[in-house]
């Protein structure tokens, strides 16, 4: 009898404290460490010693990587949370010369010993991408990926007759297939009064994160960033994923117009430009007065604070292992890190997009368009102040539930989107 009521005393008290401790979390998610802490598993507080880290670790990879020559190393990459900058090695004999051209930073280095070199990783690539063209495949995604050092393909179960073919094909190089459902689906449908605002006095303010809609008030993507030309930079463009460009809406002229929101649906103006192949990204042309486009991105949960956008990591800057950021209409902030540099990506529909990023940030349908970005600085009174964007949202795949697999979302990188006199509006 005692110890019963012992046992429900102690659970009880167990029950308590997990409720304080639930209720801490909880009242601190709306921290701006809140979507870091998440991704690296720490309490909110400790982000800021794991940002120091990793801008340590992504300085000692920049030094390290002109250092690795594609025979003898299998490539690179940073673990921040064990903070270690793993070395793919191949030929060991090497391993004293890079640890001594490392001097300040021995202490992070990790060597692996593996067989693939970055040379062999490369034309295996190269070998899978055209066997996948040359067999008609489809919805899929062939990405180098250091962490494994192996070509990583991600297929959909839903496509696999039609992909048979080009996975028997590929099976001699012995890469890893991951199953993985690409999301796909209709936009929501919320159908509102498109009247346009009359009142010459109200400013509508367009920042990234935001949503964006068609004329029929459907939420259709993310709002990424501002941009504009060189030669008219009286004109400013909204970047959003291509792909938010649908047909049914389209003018005579080819264009589709895009609206933001306030109570009712406000004309942003027209995409004028819109790829689907090779690249997916559209352009969203201001042509509405009383829109404001904002160099800021949207943040945390519905904390006001905001992150102002002061440049782009192009995507030989970035590090496979460090983390990115997006901030989708749908999902909100969401981090995760990049698992390879390295990327094609096919769609179901027959296009396909080259040189993408593959990372494990969790996004949904909306968030398409979404900016992805790294924070400048790790001075905690500043984050996630000073944002410099690497680029948007494009697909997202959700791994296999029952191999605990995570999340796909795929980046198409700024230095591919900012092409011809095209340059990103920053808030210096
Ligand atoms: C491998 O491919 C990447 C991306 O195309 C390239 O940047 C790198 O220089 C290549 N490395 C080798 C050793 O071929
Ligand atoms: C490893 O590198 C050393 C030094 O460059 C070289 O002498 C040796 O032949 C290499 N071994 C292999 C197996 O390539
Ligand atoms: C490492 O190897 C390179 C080329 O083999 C050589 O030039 C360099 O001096 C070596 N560095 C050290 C620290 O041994
Ligand atoms: C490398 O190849 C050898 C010989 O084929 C094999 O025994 C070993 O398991 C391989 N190592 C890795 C990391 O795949
Ligand atoms: C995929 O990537 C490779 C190397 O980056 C490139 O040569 C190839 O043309 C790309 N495109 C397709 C559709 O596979
Ligand atoms: C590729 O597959 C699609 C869908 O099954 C089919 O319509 C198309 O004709 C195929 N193309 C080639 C070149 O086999």
């Amino acid at each position: 009898m005692i110890k019963k009521a012992l046992t429900k005393l102690i659970l009880f008290l167990l029950i308590i404290t997990l409720h304080i401790h639930l209720k801490i979390y909880a009242l601190s998610d709306n921290s701006q460490y809140a979507p870091l802490a998440k991704l690296w598993n720490v309490a909110n507080d400790e982000v800021p010693k794991l940002l120091t880290r990793e801008k340590t670790l992504i300085e000692a990879s920049q030094k390290l990587k002109p250092l690795l020559d594609g025979i003898n190393f299998g490539g690179s990459y940073i673990d921040t949370k064990s903070n270690k900058l793993f070395i793919n090695i191949i030929n060991l004999s090497l391993k004293d010369n890079i640890t001594n051209s490392m001097k300040p930073y021995q202490d992070l280095l990790s060597f692996n010993t593996v067989n693939n070199s970055l040379t062999k990783l490369n034309s295996t690539f190269d070998k899978l991408t055209s066997l996948a063209l040359q067999h008609n495949a489809t919805n899929y995604i062939i990405s180098n990926k250091y962490k494994v050092n192996n070509i990583v393909i991600y297929l959909d179960p839903n496509d696999y007759g039609r992909n048979k073919a080009f996975i028997d094909n590929a099976m001699q190089y012995n890469p890893i297939i991951k199953n993985s459902a690409s999301i796909k689906g209709e936009p929501k449908s919320t159908t509102l009064d498109s009247n346009a605002i009359e009142s010459r006095d109200v400013f509508v303010y367009v920042v990234g994160g935001d949503w964006i809609y068609d004329h029929a008030g459907n939420e259709v993507c993310t709002a990424g960033f501002w941009i504009s030309r060189e030669s008219r930079s009286d004109l400013i463009y909204l970047v959003t994923a291509g792909h938010c460009f649908d047909n049914d809406f389209a003018n005579p002229d080819g264009s589709q117009n895009f609206y933001t929101r306030i109570y009712n649906l406000v004309n942003i103006g027209r995409m004028m430009y819109h790829s689907l192949q090779l690249k997916d990204v559209g352009y969203i042309l201001k042509e509405s007065d009383l829109i404001v486009g904002r160099p800021i991105v949207r943040g945390v949960a519905r904390v006001s604070r905001q992150s102002p956008i002061i440049g782009s990591l192009h995507s030989d800057q970035l590090e496979a292992g460090s983390y990115l950021c997006m901030s989708g209409a749908e999902s909100g902030v969401q981090c995760g890190y990049i698992d390879a540099l390295d990327a094609n990506i096919s769609y179901r529909d027959g296009y396909y997009v080259e040189d993408v990023i593959i990372t494990t940030i969790y996004s949904t349908l909306g968030d398409s368009g979404a900016p992805v970005y790294h924070s400048e600085s790790d001075d905690p009174e500043d984050f996630p102040d000073r944002i410099l964007i690497s680029g948007i949202i494009i697909s997202g795949r959700r791994g296999d539930e029952e191999e605990d697999e995570e999340m796909t979302s795929v980046v198409q990188p700024i230095n591919t989107i900012l092409v011809d006199d095209f340059f990103l509006i920053t808030a210096n």
